[in-house]
């Protein structure tokens, strides 16, 4: 495309300074305390969609957070490109292990990120990537090469589930018509390989609750002699694995996609270094489900992790106590085919089953929802393939994420198009991790490609027709 990079080189300091702004709004959306910064952050984003040269640009009220919608159709004749991302973040706690306050960005050089990284939290996810659709919108615009439609939908609650999206997308599909969803919220292999995602897997997200006896006791008085809350919890959550990793749960693999001999090897062809995995995680070696190897064990297996656990006393000192109560919050990754609410409803029931007569379970469902898998073929993919082609010099690597954005597989339900997912960040970027960030050569890249994507995508759609 004509002078993009020199449209960048001019307004890179601008392009920074804005989505530095951008990050200083707290817009925790799991945090009620943070309403009126996540508020303020949807407006923020829909002024900045205003100012990149949109025709309407609406704030829509949901039961929860507003979703920023906006658009800019040129022809009713060419293709529509929806763009979704969201502008809320995950809490950045804990905070005593940022380098750097969370909500005050600064600018650091790292050994990946040797032009420099911004630091903060949504950094990467997902307010740098969003704003990077916003900056290549404002450059299509500007110098007069939009080549199609285009759709923004901005939500703020997909750290929280999308409960309110699921609804908004429902009653909205006349509005949201589009030829093809375009997401930057996944990452790429390496700074200089890129991928395109092609899976993401799916979530159930449970709660349980053991209760022993009616209220906490004297650990000498009744230990032994009555059934320990929290001994009998870790018990129960350590069997949901056997000695090979698998999960236990009675039908729970029942409906997992084996991918043939030939798909894994294509897998295994993407560049992966075992040492420096290692390595980056100071760990002395990995661990998982005999049989796979770990970029399957975290793509096309699904998994069962405890994300929390507490109960009894953890205060200073010791206090000899049965405590009358444990909890824990579990996470399971699905893998295609699997169905989060079939899933959640096999876990409550084992769960239920395997409690020992001396206490009660109760599980609470929490969110969830159903993995995503497109193929390569689509023009959308194909498209996005000759972007990065154009703008890395390689083609891109399919790859399956192991990360979850729930509404994808809704979008393709509701609005029967295909999702293309094309991530800059990279792992060591750390989402939803202390010290959170995203190279700024990520982020002009990304600037950089997606114009390509409009440009390829409206080309193989017109030859198409
Ligand atoms: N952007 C992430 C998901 C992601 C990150 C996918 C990197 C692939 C690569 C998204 O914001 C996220 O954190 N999703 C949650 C699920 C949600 C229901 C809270 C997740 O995966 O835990
Ligand atoms: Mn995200
Ligand atoms: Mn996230």
């Amino acid at each position: 495309m004509n002078n993009i990079l020199s449209y960048i080189k001019e307004n890179k300091d601008r392009f920074l300074n804005e989505l530095i702004e951008l990050l200083k709004i707290p817009s925790i959306s799991a945090d009620s305390a943070y309403k009126n910064d996540v508020l303020n952050t949807a407006e923020a984003i829909k002024i900045s969609l205003e100012k990149a040269g949109c025709d309407i640009v609406e704030i829509c009220k949901t039961d929860g957070y507003p979703i920023v919608y906006a658009e800019k159709i040129i022809d009713n004749n060419l293709p529509t490109v929806l763009v979704y991302g969201h502008y809320d973040v995950q809490p950045p706690d804990p905070l005593d292990l940022w380098d750097s306050a969370p909500f005050e960005p600064v600018i650091k050089k790292t050994e990946l990120h040797p032009e420099g990284a911004i630091f903060a939290r949504g950094a990467c996810d997902d307010k740098g990537q969003l704003y990077m659709h916003v900056k290549a919108l404002e450059f299509m615009i500007a110098t007069n090469q939009l080549p199609c439609n285009v759709k923004f939908m901005i939500e703020g609650e997909e750290e929280v589930g999308s409960a309110n999206l699921a609804t908004f997308v429902k009653n909205n599909q006349d509005k949201l018509k589009n030829d093809v969803i375009l997401i930057s919220d996944t990452g790429m292999i390496a700074q200089d390989v890129p991928s395109i995602t092609t899976g993401l897997r799916g979530l159930s997200y449970v709660e349980v609750e053991v209760t022993g006896p009616n209220r906490d006791l004297h650990s000498g008085l009744y230990g032994g002699a009555v059934a320990n809350p929290i001994n009998i919890l870790t018990k129960m959550v350590a069997s949901l694995h056997d000695e090979d990793n698998h999960i236990t749960i009675p039908g729970f693999y029942g409906k997992v996609e084996e991918l043939s001999k030939e798909e894994r090897a294509e897998m295994a062809k993407a560049p992966f270094s075992l040492d420096a995995y290692k390595k980056a995680l100071d760990i002395n070696d990995v661990y998982g489900e005999t049989g796979y190897t770990t970029n399957e064990r975290n793509s096309i297996r699904p998994t069962l992790d405890v994300n929390g656990i507490w109960g009894g006393y953890t205060g200073e000192g010791a206090k000899t106590v049965i405590a009358s109560k444990a909890y824990a919050k579990i996470s399971m990754r699905l893998v295609p085919h699997q169905d989060w609410e079939e899933i959640t409803q096999l876990f409550t029931t084992h769960f239920e089953n395997i409690a020992p007569k001396g206490v009660t379970v109760k599980v609470k469902p929490h969110h969830g929802g159903q993995g995503y898998v497109t193929p390569i073929n689509s023009i959308g993919y194909q498209a996005a393939s000759k972007a990065y082609q154009d703008t890395f010099g390689k083609t891109p690597i399919p790859q399956r994420s192991g990360g979850s954005i729930p509404i994808v597989s809704l979008f393709e339900q509701e609005l029967k198009s295909k999702t293309i997912l094309m991530g800059f960040g990279l792992d060591s970027d750390a989402i939803h991790s202390p010290n959170e960030h995203f190279g700024i050569f990520n982020y002009l890249k990304g600037i950089e490609t997606i114009p390509l994507f409009y440009k390829h995508f409206t080309e193989l759609s017109e030859n198409q027709k």
